[in-house]
């Protein structure tokens, strides 16, 4: 695993967006395409109306390719089934401030399991509400669509959020690389890049189309 830092852009195609048939031939295209991480993203029917995949998923790709796994728990208690993911072979372990748990104790934890240690604040969240974790965090997942779905539209509102983190960041000689997750495609990535975004997550824009190694480096050079 190359050790990235916010000044290195990185693509993470997110697996929701991928055909869940052959999700091994899939994660394996990613990594051909020149994925950085693969943004592999949990749902419990109960923090976000949708269900995806769980700790299972997580080991079948880490034990069939050799990539780092950008986990995003949209999950209500991500400290209850932190160990599992933690042992399914997670890289990074990304929960919502939102969600029911103990934030900077779930923190600590991924960080003491050897994990990089993620904030997600949904659209809707002051990145306020963020502000007592970030000198305990490695990344900050800024939501640009309400969780839940993939292909829904991107939401410009986010950007001063980004930016206020970034802003933050410089001014307290933090480290955290700074996400975006949901519409992102090479035009709303610059956008993102422009507010202070490293880490690009794209779903339909990446797994979506026929050529991702294309779309994937489009998105780096945006
Ligand atoms: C929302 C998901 C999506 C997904 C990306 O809960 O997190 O944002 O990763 O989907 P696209 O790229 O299709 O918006
Ligand atoms: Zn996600």
């Amino acid at each position: 695993m190359i050790a990235r830092t916010f000044h290195d852009r990185v693509i993470a195609p997110s697996l929701l967006a991928a055909d869940f048939s052959k999700v091994g031939e899939e994660t394996t295209r990613a990594i051909n395409a020149g994925a950085d991480w693969l943004h592999l993203d949990v749902m419990d029917g109960h923090f976000v109306d949708n269900i995806s995949f769980g700790p299972a998923m997580v080991q079948t790709i880490h034990e069939s390719n050799d990539i780092f796994l950008d986990v995003h728990l949209m999950i209500s208690r991500p400290d209850h089934y932190l160990p599992r993911f933690i042992a399914a072979g997670s890289d990074c372990i990304t929960v919502h401030v939102e969600a029911e748990h103990d934030v900077a104790e779930t923190l600590e934890r991924i960080r003491e399991a050897g994990c990089l240690a993620g904030l997600a604040l949904n659209p809707a969240t002051p990145f306020e509400q963020a502000v007592p974790f970030l000198g305990m965090i490695d990344l900050l997942l800024c939501m640009t669509v309400v969780p839940g779905f993939g292909g829904q539209p991107f939401m410009e509102s986010v950007m001063p959020k980004v930016s206020a983190a970034a802003a933050y960041r410089k001014e307290k000689g933090l480290t955290y690389h700074i996400e975006v997750d949901g519409g992102i495609s090479t035009a709303t990535a610059s956008l993102a890049y422009a507010a202070g975004a490293n880490v690009m997550v794209a779903g339909s824009t990446t797994f979506g189309v026929k050529d991702m190694k294309a779309a994937i480096t489009a998105i780096r050079e945006a």
